[in-house]
Parts: structure tokens; sequence; C-alpha cells
């Protein structure tokens, strides 16, 4: 440190250039006095060696990158610097770097009015209420783009949102769901779909429509749920699908079968639960699934962007332990379930009887799932204790510095507007993560979301803490 020290006198107008990115900082020698290295001396040592860039251009557009080295290497201290400058060369205190991604965050129309539906691409496969408009993570990646090498974290993955944006921008993601069906069409989604696809899935169908009748499966209510000749078709389907040897393609064979469940069954929409009486038979059963199959086939991805893996654990996020999320979180985008607004396990609830999951073990163990909620105000300190419980699992794996991004609703429990960021806020403050950004969203009313029929809630919040 002494002799950097030393060499820094005697070098006067000193360019710092960083290796890995050189127009993330360039420091002018316009304040070679107050010159100070603060960084660990034997990076600063390389710095100090590496070649200078061709002659430095102010420049007052490009910004400085999140957790990037150049905030600590290129510090001059002592200088005053306003807001709405880029302070070139000059200290970037953290506290105005908090600003400056506050700033950043608030340019962002987070209502996203004029959002396509993203009908041609692979988040439009399989419904799933109360999913993220995939503008809402790939404008936290865009803007709080976490360093390179870090993964992408979302511990209520739901049917894949983050990890699909998170995918295409080049960066490795790690998701957690309780939910069966979510990680299933998230798996689908990230992974690219095998060349022998759509020849399997035209064999099942032919299979299928030729098979005899078959036993029932054991199923609670089926006949309520399910006319005769629909049951029928359904199970030959899915005994087909179990034939296919190639997992990869049984995986998104049986999420193709997930995504017809609902719509062949009695049951009114993936919002509404309840019996309705509807023109169905085994010929529309079939074809439902032949065109959900060629869908799949029109959209799925077929390379993996960048290489970038996306890892789906299917498990309670209270059940996952801080070892088994490999790698860096540079950034964490979620949407959690908070009480009394979807009950996730429900309305998929069919569609895991028929692939083989228990639902009623996943109703034990998600959050916010109204049977939970029905003695007083004990929703509001579960709620509490479980986001403090996440947020001592996310200080334990996000590096220092990371994005923890939220969007979330209020809840309307026994006729009273429940304010959920404020649970959410005081967890967050408790695991020392600080908040750096709120802003209120509309909610499409188009956007398939059980609260908003339930609680008349038209309004969700978008949090950013800070590690
Ligand atoms: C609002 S949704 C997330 C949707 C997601 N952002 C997407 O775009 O698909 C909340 C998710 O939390 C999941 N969940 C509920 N309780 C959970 C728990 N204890 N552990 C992990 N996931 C849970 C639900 O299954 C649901 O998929």
């Amino acid at each position: 440190m002494w002799l950097l020290r030393l060499a820094s006198r005697f070098l006067n107008a000193p360019t710092i250039h960083n290796r890995a990115d050189p127009d993330s900082c360039k420091l002018w020698p316009n304040n070679p006095g107050k010159f100070q290295l603060t960084a660990n001396p034997i990076n600063s040592f390389n710095h100090w060696l590496a070649p200078k860039p061709p002659a430095p251009r102010a420049s007052r557009i490009a910004s400085f990158t999140p957790d990037s080295n150049p905030l600590f290497l290129c510090s001059i201290r002592n200088v005053t610097v306003k807001d709405d400058v880029r302070p070139v060369g000059h200290l970037v205190s953290e506290e105005r770097y908090g600003r400056r991604i506050a700033r950043r965050l608030s340019g962002v129309g987070w209502d996203f009015s004029d959002a396509d539906a993203d009908r041609q691409s692979i988040h439009s496969f399989h419904s799933y209420p109360a999913k993220f408009i995939p503008e809402i993570p790939r404008a936290f990646i865009r803007e709080l783009s976490p360093p390179a090498g870090t993964i992408v974290f979302d511990p209520f993955c739901g049917c894949g949102t983050t990890l699909v944006e998170a995918q295409a921008a080049g960066y490795a993601s790690v998701g957690v769901d309780v939910n069966p069906i979510g990680c299933l069409i998230t798996s689908v989604k990230t992974t690219p779909l095998p060349l022998t696809f759509t020849s399997e899935a035209e064999s099942c169908l032919n299979r299928a429509r030729e098979m005899a009748a078959m036993p029932l499966p054991k199923i609670p209510n089926l006949a309520h749920w399910f006319r005769r000749d629909v049951t029928q078709a359904l199970s030959a389907l899915r005994a087909t699908i179990h034939d296919v040897r190639n997992r990869r393609v049984q995986q998104a064979l049986e999420a193709v079968f997930s995504s017809i469940v609902v719509r062949v069954s009695n049951q009114d929409s993936d919002t509404r639960y309840a019996a309705v009486t509807k023109a169905m038979s085994a010929a529309r059963v079939f074809d439902a699934f032949n065109r959900a199959a060629q869908s799949l086939a029109a959209i799925a991805i077929r390379t993996k962007p960048n290489a970038a893996r996306a890892t789906i654990i299917n498990r309670s996020i209270f059940d996952v332990r801080a070892s088994e999320i490999f790698g860096d979180v540079g950034l964490v985008v979620t949407s959690p379930p908070y009480p009394n607004a979807y009950e996730y396990w429900l309305y998929h609830k069919y569609r895991m009887w028929w692939l083989g999951y228990d639902p009623l073990a996943v109703k034990a163990n998600e959050i916010g799932a109204r049977a939970h909620f029905f003695s007083g105000r004990r929703h509001e300190q579960d709620f509490h204790a479980q986001m403090s419980k996440l947020f001592a699992l996310l200080s334990a794996i996000a590096r220092k510095k990371t994005y923890c991004c939220f969007v979330i609703g209020d809840s309307k429990i026994h006729g009273e507007v429940v304010d959920n960021c404020k649970h959410v806020q005081s967890a967050a403050q408790i695991h020392g993560f600080k908040l750096v950004f709120k802003a209120d969203r509309e909610i499409n009313p188009h956007r398939k979301s059980f609260n908003l029929h339930h609680a008349r809630i038209k309004r969700e919040h978008v949090l950013v803490w800070q590690r």
C-alpha cells in the first residue's frame, strides 16, 4: 500500500483504467491532490499497471454499474456532487449512488399499460394467474444490471417469468416454488425443446385416440369435475405420455397436458373454482391437446441463450438451505404470495391430481392460502414471520449490495385492507436490507387475478431493497 501511495505522489494526472469495463470508470485529473486509493492494494496495483486508455473524454452519459469495483477504485473524497450531473472522476457516495438507482427506477413506467400480451413468446405457454408480466423482471434486470457471473434468484418463481427473462439476458438463475405445476412449467419454458417433440406428441395423440376404455383414476370427486368421456380421453393421454422415454419430451408433454386440464374440466376457469356445464367431449380433449402441443413447439426455446442455466427447486422456500443455492446471488426478483389473495394449490388441484402430485401437501405449505387465515389478526403475524424467514435466507445467499425487487399487492381480510408492504418492509429491515425504491403500479384489469375480483384491489406495489 505504501508503495502505491509513493507512486501516486510522482504521477500527476493519474488515469485509472478498469480493464473489465473501460467505460465504467475514468478518473479525470481535475483533482489529483485529493486522489486516494481505497481498494484492495493488489487489485489497485493491477489497475495502476494497466495501460492508459486513449485520451479521456468527459462523459456524463455512461453510468457506474452496481457493485462494480470502480465505485471503490475510483474514489476521490471531499467533492460535492450535484444530483443530476454524472460525477465524472469524483466520489460517488453510496447514498448518492442509491439515489441514482432510485432515479433510474422512477424512470420506468411500471404500469406497462401498453404491454403486449407476449402471445408469440414462451411466456404465453400455460396459464398461471397472478404471474408477472414479463416487462417487470425485464426492467429490473435491465436497470439494475447484476454483475456478470452472478445469478438471478426468485424464491417464488411460479411459472418462471423471472427465470425466462434472466436467461434471455444471459444470466443463470435459480427459482423455488412449492407448487409442482409452476415448477413443471418453468422447467419446460427454460429448457430447449428436443427436436423429436412434435413427432412424439403426434404419436401419443394417435395412440390415445385408439386406446380402449381405461380404469378410472383414483382422483377425489372426479365425476363432479370431469365428464366421463373427458376422463377417458385424459386417462388415455396420461398413459401414453407415461410411456415416453425421453424425460425432456415427457416433461414437455406433461406440461401440455396440464395446460388443458382446467379448460376441458367442468371448472369454470383458472380464477373461478365452480363447476359449470361446458360443451366438452373426448374429441375436443384430443383437439385441445394437439393445439397446445403445436403452440408449444412454435414458441419454445431451441437453444439456451448464452448457455444460461435455470435451476428449479420444487419445495417450500422455508425448507431450502442457503447452501443449496449455488453461486453468487446478484439480483432477487420476485412477487411473493400474500394472505388471502390467490390459492394456487386449489386452482391447480386437478392438474396436480392428474399428474400424480399431492395438492394437499402443497396446501399445507403454501403462504397465504385462505384456509390458514380465518382467525383474527393471526394472518398478519404469520405473514410477517414468513417474510422475516425469507429475508434471513436472502441475507445468507445474496452478495453485498444485491438488490431485492418485490412486487406485492394488498390483501382484503374480513373486509379490511391489509398493507402487506408494511410487513415485508419490517422483515427486510430486521435483516439489514435498506429500502431504496418504492412505487405503485396499476394492475391491468384484464390480467387474470383472483384478488381483483375478490377484493377489488386495483394497485400493487413495487419495492426494491439493497443488502
Ligand atoms: C405471485 S405467485 C409468483 C408468480 C411468478 N412471479 C410468475 O411470474 O409466475 C407466488 C408463488 O408463490 C408460491 N408459493 C406459495 N407459498 C410458497 C412457499 N412456502 N414456498 C415457495 N413458494 C411458495 C406459489 O405457489 C406461487 O407460485
